[in-house]
C-alpha cells in the first residue's frame, strides 16, 4: 500500500487520493495489532445481537483472550448501557483511549461528541463514524474485537468487508427460533458470503425456557436455530433460552455472564465462546 503524500510528494501511478483513503488507512493501521475481528450479525432487528455480543466479549475475555468491543450501529448504539458506559464521551481529538468493562476495552459511536454525530445519517458520514470507530481509537493488541452489527445487509456489514481483510473476519450470525427469523438470517448468510464475510456459525436467543411452573415454554417456537444451522452447514454455537435476568442484565450494564454465570442463559453464552476460542485459535 502506498503511503498518502501529503507533502505533494511521488505517488504510485495508480493511486487516486479520495477523502475515504486516508480514513480506511487508519482503520488498517488499527488492525495490525487486532488477530480477529468476530462480527455479530444478524437481517433481523431486535434478535439479541448487542446482547451476544456484550456476553461473549466478556466470556471469551474469560476464556483468557485478549478482548475488546465496539458498535458500528450509528444511529442505536445499545452496548454503552449494556458495559454499563452509557454517557461516557471522548475527550478532544483522539486516537481515544477506550473506556473499560473489567480488561476490556469498549468503542461506541456514542463515545463521540454531539458535533461528530447526526441524528440523520448519510452514507458519507455513517463511513466516517465507522472507520473511526476501528482508526481513532487507541485499540491494545487484542486476540479479538468483538463488533456489534445493527440489524440488515446494508452500509454497516458492507463497511466490515470494505475495512477489514476477509481472513481476519469472522461472523457469528443471531436469530431467534421462528422462521420470520431464520429466513431472513438465511438471506444474512448469502450475503455473508457474497462479501467473503466467513461465517463460523449461529447463534439461536429466546430459545425455549424450564419455567418455574415445571413445563419448557417455547415463546418464539424452537429448533428454528438448529435447522437452519444443518441448512446452512456451520455449527450451532448455542441456544440461549429467555431469560429475564438477561434483559435486567442487559439495562443494569451487567452482562449475565458475569452477574449470574451459573444462570442457563449464562451457560449457553460461555458454551458458545468456548466453541468460538477453540475455533479461533486452531484456525491461522
Ligand atoms: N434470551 C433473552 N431473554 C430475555 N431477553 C432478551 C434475551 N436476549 C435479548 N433480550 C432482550 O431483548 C431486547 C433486544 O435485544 P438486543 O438489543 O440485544 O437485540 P438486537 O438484535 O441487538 O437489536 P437491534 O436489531 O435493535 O440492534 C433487549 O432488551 C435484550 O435485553
Ligand atoms: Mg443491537
Ligand atoms: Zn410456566
Amino acid at each position: 500500500m502506498p503511503e498518502a503524500a501529503d507533502d505533494g510528494g511521488e505517488l504510485e501511478p495508480e493511486f487516486t487520493p479520495s477523502p475515504q483513503h486516508g480514513m480506511a488507512r487508519q482503520a488498517e493501521e488499527a488492525l495490525e495489532g487486532i488477530d480477529r475481528v468476530l462480527v455479530v450479525m444478524s437481517g433481523k432487528g431486535g434478535v439479541g445481537k448487542s446482547t451476544v455480543a456484550v456476553n461473549l466479549a466478556c466470556a471469551l475475555d474469560e476464556a483468557g483472550l485478549d478482548v475488546g468491543l465496539t458498535d458500528f450501529d450509528i444511529t442505536n448504539p445499545n452496548t454503552p448501557r449494556m458495559t454499563g458506559l452509557d454517557g461516557f464521551q471522548f475527550e478532544g481529538q483522539g486516537p481515544f483511549e477506550p473506556p473499560r468493562l473489567g480488561s476490556i476495552p469498549v468503542a461506541s459511536a456514542a463515545f463521540f461528541k454531539p458535533a461528530e454525530k447526526s441524528l440523520a445519517w448519510r452514507g458519507p458520514l455513517k463511513q466516517k463514524m465507522i472507520s473511526s470507530l476501528l482508526g481513532r481509537i487507541d485499540w491494545p493488541d487484542l486476540d479479538v474485537l468483538v463488533l456489534d452489527l445493527p440489524p440488515g445487509t446494508s452500509d454497516e456489514p458492507l463497511s466490515v468487508s470494505e475495512l477489514v481483510p476477509t481472513e481476519k473476519t469472522r461472523a457469528v450470525l443471531v436469530t431467534t427460533p421462528q422462521l420470520v427469523s431464520t429466513e431472513d438470517v438465511a438471506l444474512n448468510f448469502r450475503f455473508a458470503v457474497t462479501v467473503e464475510i466467513p461465517v463460523v456459525g449461529i447463534v439461536e436467543n429466546m430459545s425455549p425456557f424450564e419455567c418455574e411452573c415445571g413445563r419448557e415454554h417455547a415463546i418464539f417456537g424452537e429448533g428454528g436455530g438448529r435447522r437452519l444451522a444443518e441448512e446452512l452447514e456451520v455449527p450451532l454455537l448455542a441456544e440461549i433460552p429467555i431469560d429475564p435476568g438477561l434483559r435486567e442484565g442487559a439495562d443494569d450494564g451487567k452482562p449475565i455472564v458475569l452477574a449470574d454465570p451459573e444462570a442457563a442463559s449464562a451457560r449457553a453464552l460461555r458454551g458458545a465462546a468456548e466453541s468460538l476460542a477453540e475455533g479461533l485459535a486452531s484456525d491461522t
